[in-house]
């Protein structure tokens, strides 16, 4: 019998987070496995991936493994396939959070600076689901999970690059959603808010930046990583079985402006 508690059960399941040591991807990593999923935690350093496997291991009683890699690495991405089903068996669950942001006026912004963060935030997510799908397409179960944020559909500026990459991403969660429907994968897209993060330093370390934020959210406030935990379990779990090329925005008000 389905309850509300087994909706949003994860026993049995593998998810494999990209940008897991991050201050968002720490959060979903935390919740997947607080859910019953054994978890791939994946970035370029290991160190900080080590530290919160053993974090969340302790904390779940699941099984974490730090799999160091770059998402912009073709080669690197097609490794982890089988680098993450030796360690946990094939993967049910892809988070793409791994992102990064440059802030320059468009007029100043240097190509490779512009190609860099194509490279993280657009073919990097690519890659992961177009390495991952096969095997959860096989299996007939599997969510694919994409990070994008509100600067995904509204614009700001300064952020060029960005807001091309995480516009990007809206399109490409619905055009793998339509591959992908009626055999079992889902894909979805996330689109947070302002969130205290490492992301956001030169905003949490500007007070009139940060304030700045802060009179454009409607709910009056950054939001905190923890209050990800929620919607990434909907997305990843039965909860949202009908629910595919989505955008769960959580942004505290920000776009319904
Ligand atoms: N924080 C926010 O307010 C906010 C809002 C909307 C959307 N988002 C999105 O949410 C996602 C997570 O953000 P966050 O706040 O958690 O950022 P964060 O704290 O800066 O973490 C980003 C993580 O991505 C990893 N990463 C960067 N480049 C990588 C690459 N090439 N390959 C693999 N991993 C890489 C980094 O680890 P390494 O340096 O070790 O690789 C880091 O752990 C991003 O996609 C971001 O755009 C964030």
């Amino acid at each position: 019998m389905t309850t509300p508690a087994s909706l949003f059960d994860l026993t049995g399941r593998t998810a494999l987070i990209t940008g897991a040591a991050g201050g968002l991807g720490s959060v979903f990593a935390h919740a997947l496995a607080g859910a019953g999923a054994d978890v791939a935690l994946v970035g370029r350093r290991a160190e900080p991936l080590e530290q919160l496997a053993a974090e969340v291991a302790a904390a779940s009683g699941r099984r974490a493994v730090a799999l160091a890699a770059d998402v912009t690495d073709e080669a690197a991405v097609r490794a982890l396939v089988g680098a993450a089903a030796a360690a946990l068996g094939p993967i049910d669950i892809l988070v793409n959070s791994a992102g990064i942001n440059i802030r320059r006026p468009s007029i100043a912004y240097d190509l490779a600076d512009w190609q860099r963060v194509l490279q993280v935030n657009l073919t990097g997510p690519f890659l992961c689901a177009q390495a991952f799908a096969p095997a959860m397409l096989a299996r007939g179960w599997g969510r694919v999970i994409n990070v994008s944020s509100m600067l995904g559909q509204v614009g700001l500026a300064e952020r060029s690059a960005y807001t091309a990459t995480k516009g990007g991403l809206l399109n490409l969660g619905r055009t793998l959603a339509l591959e992908w429907a009626g055999r079992g994968v889902t894909v979805n897209t996330l689109a947070p808010g302002p969130f205290m993060t490492e992301l956001n330093r030169p905003l949490l370390d500007n007070p009139a930046a940060f304030q700045a934020f802060v009179d454009r959210i409607p709910l009056g406030r950054w939001g905190e990583p923890h209050e990800l935990a929620g919607p990434i379990l909907f997305l990843a779990s039965a909860a949202s079985s009908f629910m595919t090329g989505a955008v769960l925005t959580v942004d505290g008000g920000w776009t319904a402006q």
